[in-house]
């Protein structure tokens, strides 16, 4: 025994040695390289020199870097411009949403979902994957929602460290974003964020600290907004401070796409390269002054960016000493030798394989969430059903194009329609109505209306798919379009009609399958109370009509939960009660502070429509035998037995929230610490073990302005959503 710990020791003490045996002659390599490399050539490394690539020095043998979007799929071939490619072979796997990911609360998947990307990436001679985006769900409205994880620091740090490991193993650097504070698309390149310490450490910080520290992250996106009147890709606090200093990340901080407003402060305050968006924005966006400066030293647009002539300009007047130069540089070319862009032994990638497609099923099937099922109504008998009638726009509509940079071109995609065409065969008879117009500002088509009630009429069920919408492609991203880069929703009512249809569906046919695409919630009060069944399939990528039709029939048990709530109105939504959405004269004071999510409404006692974590699943669970103990390091083992008590084989999400009795500071009624899901056979029960490490039991002092111990007594509380707690147990700290 005592050997074998003696030979565990000496093989981690001699990899440790090897490894920074390494990295000291990769350091060294770097250095070699920037002391050969003029400033000219090193400014060409700072700055983007088309849409998605920044320069290399050919001469050095140091290549061009290509980045993509990024976060569920390739991006298609934009050459070096924004005109999208023709007749490329760019379209690949469109896996489900991050909305969609973090509803699997499947760890692994993450972890799986990261390697396709990473392998299609590298496919598609790619060196960065803009992904996974972090950004804390703040308010249902947010029109990014859909790319982002959840409303929860600790749930969206869990799935973006597989994501990012995932990624990175393919030989990828991952790209964690927006770096900080971006949670709204209107005015996201002005608006000013103001918020206390304590929520930018406990909510809104977590996700990036976990994605350096955990995953070790190659490299992370600023992002558009300022944040307590600074533009956060030019950060002192944040990313000088914070993201380098106090969390001693060694890689690449890029701009978002035209997120640098001034030359000395992305040189002094952390920004390593500077990419941008559409030349004739970047060029109005150059101050006229260095637009003049920079004029007769390159006619090249790229020459005009903020980390191009106008820093060779700084460094050679002596303002700007080279060395903050060469930072950014070694921390380039940091991230080209972790993804073997150097010494050239890169493996090839793999695209569209059955893998990577099966994988996209898994994640829709584990990630599609079953709201409300009264009295097991759902899964549906294939043998009772001779007609079903499928009604909404959005069950024939295709997604992959939508939402903005995040667009993919699908090798295929399969609608709800499709899917359940897939599953049904000719065995029953499938009628189609379009029962909604999706267009801006449309309201109830009685027309529509009535056609789709006289289906409904005429079925043995309805599957009616409704919700919101992102726009076609790229360049009409912004048409129609409800879950998209740039905009946000103006409310949380169902646009073009649809609260009318419902409700007419309902009285027309009670045995209606409710599903709802989107990247968020929908007021539901109107038709509540008559919908028997009501699904959320999110974003759900290629395979997503597959996946629902499996789970409406039952060949697949609903395992997916929520990571957001689902407030009844949104009214009741902190962000919109207590602060500012999406600000006032520039500034968005975030007042509800740690409030965010089920936070506020379980702290409020406020009820959801829908709770943080809750799903169901067509079978059982129960929960027993809660048992604590301490071990070394003042970690806490928290054990239960968890049994599936049906007759369906299904997967529960366990999940373990902490409520702290008293403390002189506010805390909130529960938050969550660890989770994990299981699968369990009909009958079966299972050990369900978590060790929870002291810093579950921190919180940010805003006294100390630092982490602190919160000691007294807890309440652990174990269940099956936020507000389902089946098991709870009184520990003192
Ligand atoms: C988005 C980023 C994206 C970049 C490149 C920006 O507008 O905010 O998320 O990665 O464009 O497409």
């Amino acid at each position: 025994m005592e050997l074998t710990l003696k030979h565990l020791c000496l093989c981690f003490m001699v990899s440790v040695f090897f490894v920074s045996a390494q990295a000291q002659h990769i350091e060294k390599e770097i250095n070699q390289l920037i002391d050969k490399m003029t400033l000219e050539e090193k400014v060409g490394m700072i700055h983007a020199n088309s849409s998605f690539t920044s320069g290399g020095v050919e001469r050095l043998g140091i290549p061009e870097m290509v980045s993509s979007d990024g976060p569920h799929g390739v991006r298609p071939e934009h050459g070096r411009d924004w005109v999208l490619d023709e007749g490329v072979d760019d379209a690949g796997t469109y896996l489900p949403t991050g909305l969609s990911l973090a509803s699997t609360w499947n760890k692994r998947l993450g972890y799986q979902y990261g390697a396709v990307l990473g392998s299609e990436a590298r496919y598609r001679g790619k060196d960065v994957i803009l992904g996974p985006g972090v950004n804390i769900i703040r308010s249902p409205l947010n029109g990014r929602n859909f790319e982002y994880l959840s409303e929860d620091p600790y749930l969206t740090a869990q799935m973006a460290i597989g994501y990012i490991k995932g990624v990175q193993d393919q030989g990828i650097a991952a790209c964690v974003k927006h770096y900080a504070a971006n949670n709204e698309e209107i005015d996201r390149g002005t608006v000013d964020v103001r918020m206390s310490e304590r929520a930018l450490r406990e909510i809104y910080l977590p996700a990036f600290k976990a994605a350096v520290e955990d995953a070790n992250v190659y490299a992370v996106m600023g992002s558009y907004n300022k944040f307590r009147g600074q533009y956060a890709t030019h950060h002192e606090y944040l990313v000088n401070k914070i993201l380098k200093g106090e969390w001693g990340f060694k890689g690449l901080l890029m701009s978002d796409w035209g997120s640098v407003h001034d030359t000395k402060e992305a040189l002094l305050f952390g920004t390593d390269l500077e990419m941008g968006t559409d030349l004739v924005l970047m060029y109005s966006s150059v101050s006229q002054t260095e637009a003049n400066a920079t004029e007769k030293l390159s006619s090249n647009l790229y020459d005009r960016f903020f980390l191009a002539d106008t820093a060779i300009k700084m460094v050679r007047n002596g303002s700007i000493p080279v060395e903050v130069i060469d930072d950014k540089v070694r921390r380039i070319l940091r991230v080209m030798y972790q993804t073997q862009m150097i010494d050239g032994k890169r493996n090839n990638g793999e695209y569209n394989t059955k893998e990577h497609q099966q994988l996209a099923l898994k994640v829709a099937e584990e990630s599609i969430v079953l709201l409300k099922n009264e009295n097991q109504f759902l899964p549906l008998k294939k043998k009772e059903i001779k007609t079903i009638a499928v009604i909404g726009e959005n069950a024939s509509r295709e997604n992959a194009m939508g939402g903005g940079s995040s667009q993919v071109k699908a090798k295929y995609e399969i609608t709800p329609l499709a899917g359940l065409k897939n599953y049904l065969g000719d065995a029953v008879n499938i009628t189609y109505t379009r029962g909604y117009k999706i267009e801006r500002d449309i309201t109830a088509d009685a027309g529509l209306i009535a056609e789709a009630v006289e289906a409904a009429k005429n079925a043995d069920a309805v599957v009616l798919v409704g919700g919101w919408t992102h726009g076609y492609d790229y360049s009409k991203w912004n048409d129609n379009a409800y879950d998209a880069e740039g905009t946000d929703k103006p409310d949380m009512i169902l646009p073009f009609g649809q609260n009318e249809l419902i409700s007419e569906v309902l009285k027309a046919n009670p045995n209606t399958v409710l599903v709802f695409i989107g990247g968020g919630p929908v007021e539901m009060h109107s038709w509540i109370a008559n919908a028997k069944s009501i699904i959320q399939a999110w974003y759900p990528g290629m395979e997503g009509g597959n996946a629902l039709a499996k789970i409406i029939f039952g060949e697949v048990n609903p395992s997916g939960k929520l990571p957001m709530t689902f407030p009844k109105k949104l009214e009741d939504s902190p962000a919109h009660k207590l602060g500012d959405f999406p600000g006032k004269n520039g500034v968005a004071n975030y007042n509800e502070d740690i409030y965010v999510g089920y936070r506020y409404f379980d702290t409020q006692k406020i009820d959801p429509e829908f709770a943080f974590g809750h799903g169901l699943s067509y079978t059982n669970f129960s929960y027993k035998k809660l048992m604590v103990s301490e071990l070394a390091n003042n970690e806490l083992k928290v054990s239960l037995k968890v049994k599936n008590t049906g007759k369906e084989d299904g997967a529960e999400i366990v999940q373990l929230y902490l409520h702290h009795q008293y403390h002189k500071e506010d805390r909130p009624e529960k938050e969550l610490k660890a989770f994990d899901k299981i699968y369990l056979k009909a009958g079966e029960e299972k050990l369900v073990e978590f060790i929870l490490p002291e810093s579950s039991f921190q919180f940010f002092s805003t006294d100390a302005n630092k982490w602190e111990m919160g000691s007294g007594n807890y309440n652990l509380l174990v269940g099956s959503s936020s507000r389902a707690i089946k098991l709870q147990r009184q520990i003192l700290r």
